[in-house]
This record gives C-alpha cells, sequence and structure tokens, in this order.
C-alpha cells in the first residue's frame, strides 16, 4: 500500500501580477530572492519565505524518498484563496493556480496528485470549477473553513459539498483567515491558536446545525491539523449538548456521533496526542498529512506515525489505506520508497507494558474525595476489575453463542457443542473469582465507605453496562433498565442491540429443537406451556444420558453459571448490608431490600424446572 501524504503545499514557481491583472492592490507576489528561495509578498508585506521545494517536483520528489512517501496531494496555500475578492476575480485566480498544480503534478512521475481551489464566495462558479478541475485531473478540492462571516453550515456552501459527493470529489478542510487575529499579533498566534480553533469552529457549525445529517453519507471530507482542537473538546462539546437545550442545535445524534462522518490529518506533532487522536477517531479516520514544506510542517513526513506505538495495522491505515479510500483512488499508484521505508523504520520494540498498555491503565484511577481517601483506590480498582471481567465474559458467551447456533443449523456436528461446554467452564471459573472478590471490598470499614460516598452520587451499579449486556446476552431482558443508561448514549445503543439480539438461552433451545428433543408446541402456546416444552427437551437428554453427554456438559454449566450469579448477587446483597445497612442505593433503589428482589431472577429456568421434571 502506497504511502499517501494528502496535506501539503504548493507555490508556483512564477505568476502574473494579479494586482495589475484585477486592478485590486495587495494580491500575492512571488519575489525570488536568491537561487532556490523566494518571498510571498502582500503587497508590501513579507508573508512568508519559502524555498524551491514549493514549486520544484525534482526537490519534492527527493524529500519524499528520503522520508518514504510514496504520494504525495498537492494543494495551494489557503493565501491565495481569495475568498474577499471579486467572484470572477476569484475564479480567474482558481483556474491559474488549478493548472499550475497540474503542470506541477506533470512532472512528478505520477507521484504528485492534486486538489484544486475554487471561489467558494460564489457557488455556482465553485461547483463548475470543481467539476472542470476534476475533469482535468484534480482528485478533489480543498477549502477554506469559511467564507466571510460565513461558516461551513452556510445553505450556499452546503449545496457546493453536495456537489462534491455528487462529483465524488473528495474535500479538504483548511482553516484560514484566522479570528481574533488583532488580538494575536505576535508568535505566531493566529497559526498555533487561531487555525485549531476555526477547524473546531466549522466541525461543531457542521455537526449543531445538522448538516451533516442532511449531507449525503457518500460526502469524503477532511479537516487538516488533526481536526484542530475538535478531538481535545469533544468531551465539553458532548457535556453542553446533553445539558444545555440551546448548545444542543439540531443534530439527530450528539456529537461524538459524527466523528465517522469525517476524517482528520496526523499533522499533530506529538505521540501522545497522536494516539489519542486515533482513540477519539478511530483508526479509520485519520491520515497522514505534513503540512510541507512548511515550517510548521513534520520535519520526517511520516515519522510521527510510522515511530508511534500504534500497532502495524494502525500505522498501515494511517500511513496509506485511509487516504486511498478517501481519494477513492481505484488504479494502482506508482510507489516511490514508502513500504520499504516503512518496514525499515523499527517499529518500537514489543514490551510487556507496551503490549499491555500498562501506562493507559494505571492512569485510569482518579479519586472523587478531597482530600483523597485512601479507601477510594480500592473503591475505584475493585469495580474496574469487575468491568474487565465483564468485558470477558461478554466475549466468552458470544462466542458460546456462536458455536451453538452452528449446531441449530448442523445438529449432527458434535465440535461446536464440546467447544461451548469448553468455554462456559471458562465463564463458570471468572464467576467463581468474581463472587470471591467481594471480600476484598469487605476489608473497607463502613466509616471509610461513608466518608467519600457522597462524592459518588448519582452514580450507582445500576449503570454498569457490561453487568445489564451480561443478563440481557443471556435472556433475562428488561427494557425497563434502559432508562439507566440515557446518559451514555453509546451503552444505551449497545444494551438496546442486545435486546434486539437473540440470547443465549434462545439460541440454546433453537439448536435442542434442531436436535429433535423439543415436542412440538402450539402457535398460541402460553409462555408457561413453551418453558414446559422446554424443559421436557431437557428431560429427554438426561434420560438418554450415554448418547447426549457432551449436550448435558453443557446444560450442567449453564445451570453453574446461573446458580454462580444468584452467589454473586447473594455476596453483593451481604456486602452491602455490611457496608451500608439499609440505606437507600445511590441509583435511587431502596438499596438492600430491591436486591434482594433480584435473588429470584434464572437466566435459563426450564434447566431448573427440568430436575422437578425428572421422574425418580
Ligand atoms: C461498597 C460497595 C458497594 C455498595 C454499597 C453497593 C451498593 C449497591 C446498591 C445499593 C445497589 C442498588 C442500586 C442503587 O440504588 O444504586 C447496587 C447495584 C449494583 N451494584 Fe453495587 N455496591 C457496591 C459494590 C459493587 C461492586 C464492587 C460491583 C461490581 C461490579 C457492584 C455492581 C452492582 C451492580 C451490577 C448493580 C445492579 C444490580 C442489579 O440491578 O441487579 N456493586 N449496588
Amino acid at each position: 500500500m502506497p504511502v499517501i501524504d494528502i496535506h501539503n503545499h504548493f507555490f508556483p514557481e512564477t505568476w502574473p501580477d494579479l494586482a495589475a491583472r484585477f486592478g485590486t492592490p495587495d494580491w500575492p507576489r512571488i519575489e525570488h530572492t536568491e537561487p532556490g528561495k523566494a518571498v510571498i509578498m502582500l503587497g508590501d508585506r513579507r508573508f512568508r519565505e519559502i524555498d524551491s521545494a514549493c514549486w520544484d517536483p525534482l526537490v519534492r520528489l527527493e524529500h519524499m524518498d528520503r522520508d518514504g512517501v510514496d504520494i504525495q496531494v498537492i494543494s495551494a496555500t489557503p493565501v491565495l484563496f481569495a475568498y474577499e475578492r471579486r467572484a470572477q476575480h476569484a475564479l480567474d485566480c482558481a483556474r491559474m493556480f488549478n493548472d499550475a498544480a497540474l503542470e506541477l503534478c506533470g512532472h512528478g512521475h505520477g507521484r504528485l496528485m492534486a486538489l484544486c481551489q475554487v471561489p467558494l464566495q460564489d457557488i455556482d462558479a465553485a461547483c463548475a470549477e470543481v467539476s472542470r478541475a476534476v475533469r482535468a485531473g484534480h482528485l478533489g478540492v480543498q477549502i477554506g473553513n469559511h467564507v466571510g462571516e460565513k461558516n461551513l453550515d452556510d445553505a450556499g456552501i452546503l449545496t457546493f459539498l453536495h456537489h462534491c459527493a455528487d462529483e465524488g470529489a473528495p474535500v479538504l478542510v483548511h482553516p484560514w483567515d484566522m479570528l481574533g487575529t488583532p488580538r494575536m499579533p505576535r508568535y505566531m498566534m493566529p497559526w498555533t491558536v487561531g487555525m485549531p480553533a476555526e477547524t473546531q469552529l466549522s466541525l461543531v457549525a457542521l455537526i449543531l446545525s445538522g448538516a451533516f445529517d442532511r449531507l449525503p453519507a457518500s460526502l469524503r471530507i477532511c479537516f487538516v491539523h488533526g481536526g484542530g482542537s475538535f478531538a481535545f473538546l469533544l468531551g465539553r462539546l458532548e457535556n453542553a449538548w446533553r445539558h444545555h437545550q440551546v448548545a444542543r442545535g439540531v443534530s439527530e445524534h450528539p456529537p461524538g456521533w459524527y466523528c465517522g462522518r469525517f476524517y482528520v490529518d496526523s499533522a499533530v506533532f506529538d505521540e501522545h496526542t497522536l494516539q489519542f487522536l486515533v482513540d477519539v477517531m478511530s483508526a479509520d479516520r485519520v491520515m497522514l498529512g505534513s503540512d510541507y514544506p512548511f515550517p510548521l510542517g513534520e520535519e520526517r513526513v511520516g515519522a510521527l506515525v510510522r515511530g508511534s506505538q500504534l500497532p502495524p495495522e494502525v500505522k498501515t491505515k494511517i500511513l496509506g489505506v485511509n487516504a486511498s479510500e478517501f481519494l477513492g483512488l481505484k488504479e494502482p499508484v506508482p510507489q516511490g520508497r514508502g513500504a520499504e521505508i516503512s518496514a525499515s523504520v523499527p517499529a518500537a520494540q514489543l514490551t510487556y507494558s507496551s503490549y499491555l498498555r500498562v501506562p493507559d491503565l494505571l492512569r485510569l484511577q482518579h479519586v472523587q474525595s478531597s482530600p483523597p481517601h485512601h479507601d477510594e483506590m480500592l473503591f475505584i480498582i475493585i469495580h474496574q476489575t469487575y468491568e474487565l471481567w465483564f468485558k470477558e465474559l461478554l466475549h466468552e458467551l458470544d462466542a458460546v453463542i456462536a458455536n451453538l447456533r452452528v449446531t441449530a443449523e448442523s445438529p449432527a456436528s458434535r465440535d461446536e457443542v464440546y467447544e461451548a461446554a469448553r468455554l462456559l467452564r471458562r465463564c463458570t471459573e471468572i464467576m467463581r473469582v468474581l463472587v470471591e472478590q467481594l471480600t476484598i471490598l469487605e476489608t473497607m470499614l463502613p466509616t471509610h465507605f461513608l466518608a467519600f460516598r457522597g462524592k459518588l452520587r448519582p452514580a450507582s451499579g445500576f449503570q454498569s453496562e457490561q453487568f445489564r449486556e451480561i443478563e440481557f446476552l443471556c435472556g433475562l431482558k428488561d427494557h425497563k433498565m434502559l432508562h439507566y443508561h440515557e446518559p451514555t448514549p453509546e451503552a444505551y445503543a449497545s444494551l438496546e442491540r442486545r435486546l434486539r439480539e437473540p440470547s443465549l438461552r434462545d439460541v440454546f433451545f433453537e439448536a435442542l429443537a434442531a436436535l429433535g428433543t423439543t415436542p412440538a408446541v402450539k402457535e398460541d402456546a402460553t409462555d408457561e406451556e413453551r418453558v414446559e416444552a422446554r424443559a421436557q427437551a431437557i428431560q429427554a437428554l438426561y434420560r438418554d444420558e450415554r448418547n447426549h453427554r457432551d449436550w448435558i456438559d453443557v446444560c450442567e454449566r449453564l445451570t453453574e453459571f446461573d446458580e454462580l450469579l444468584v452467589s454473586w448477587r447473594l455476596r453483593h446483597i451481604q456486602m452491602v448490608e455490611r457496608t451500608i445497612g439499609v440505606r437507600l442505593g445511590t441509583g435511587g433503589s431502596a438499596g438492600a431490600s430491591y436486591l434482594k428482589l433480584t435473588l429470584d431472577k434464572k437466566f435459563f429456568p426450564e434447566l431448573w424446572e427440568a430436575r422437578t421434571l425428572l421422574a425418580e
């Protein structure tokens, strides 16, 4: 897979005097100062010193080879956008630089590709120019993140984005014309402060205006500089979205949901930030972008991604796979030394701690009490340990379901029955540990717990998504419990999915029906009659032990699992009574007396019923 840099810039070596051509001042012009060096002037103001990497394809290719980049997707420098100028002038300017970009690419041995620019202040002209440019050989378009006071959710700009989706033209959004510039005269603050804020503004506008809900999913759009401050401020945005109607806009989903609708580049210059970005955006949404050849760009393009601790498959996605999809590259593209260099850069050596992400794990304990209460650390770690084991249980129980599904389709196949029993044994062993662990918490004095309990409200075990998932997965489905998960939409959605999906109990009895042990039931049979028929199916297995040892093993494991869960419920109640007596729960229940009502819950009631039915 070629290594593709989707964010870098060019200037042509020369261009006509635009101020003279259009009769208005301060258009960008280039003044060559010495061989290979130039300065971009805005009227009499020096804007930026540049060098031949901006215009010389051979210099670019040499740097690409040095850095292991196969393809550069070049785009104009935002100072050329001209959105504040007369539309006709901006169109002329766009055409001139778009043609210059293709000219540069023409000398790039197929390794330079281009995104065009358009006069975004005139939507018809912008649509026409992107279509012309794509026909001429541009891959897509780069736009500025606003046009004067208009953000990206402006109706005209949305029409343009629709048009790009229809044309199959990917859109790269670059911040420019930074807000608050008069307050940032020094230290390149428009770049370091203004640009990330501009990008944040664009994304928030697109999300909260519901624009992403209306734009076609086929639109491929990317925000450079790692999407500005968006990933870092997403928590803040989500919080506002949930708690303040005015902050919510008209988006159909919470802001984080829309991370699946856009891409960002990797130009963040720090490994932890890159890791965080991948965590927030997913490995499918980050692409190599360097800002080459400017001073705020990555000096050795791709070094951050290659040298990071990200897994190899994630690096491959960021270095090229994602860009290939974003750009819609279908034909094989010429490769330079990208793959070779990717392979030769020694992946940071795997260690115990990098494999297990120990530093990340150990950063996750945040006490709420102030000053920190000694026992709160135990309280956090024991709950986290439970959640890790719950995760493992779900992983195993899903595998049990998958095995039983196979036997439902081909009842003669026994391997999957043995495998289901083996995995269930693992689940029961985990459950034993989970029951036992509660004793550790009982080393905490009630007074010690009461010293920080108030800080935990309104959090409650009711909100353990994974515990509820285990219940739903096994067959104890209770729609009423969903409302405890309203504050966490992702948890709500996965629980809703578990409610819809066939449970372990359903799949188990489907498999037994396929085996032929279940008596037929009438269409309009009552629940009791169905349970009875299923219990008879179990009875049939136990009566014919010689032929059904494997299935009986599954039944025994399921029964044991059920039993151990009740043991956990009982030990949890005892621990709760020992720690808080008969106080109300932080989740609003009656506490221990409520929990006692759950002791009669069973995942597989038919397995218990069958025991009564078995003849002496
Ligand atoms: C001092 C320690 C603990 C106390 C005082 C406590 C108290 C309670 C109370 C009162 C409830 C009822 C719901 C409510 O109103 O909040 C509850 C539910 C729950 N707790 Fe705990 N708990 C403790 C530790 C744990 C631990 C270590 C876990 C491990 C995962 C846990 C998991 C749960 C779960 C899953 C529920 C929901 C049970 C159901 O709905 O059937 N709790 N807890």
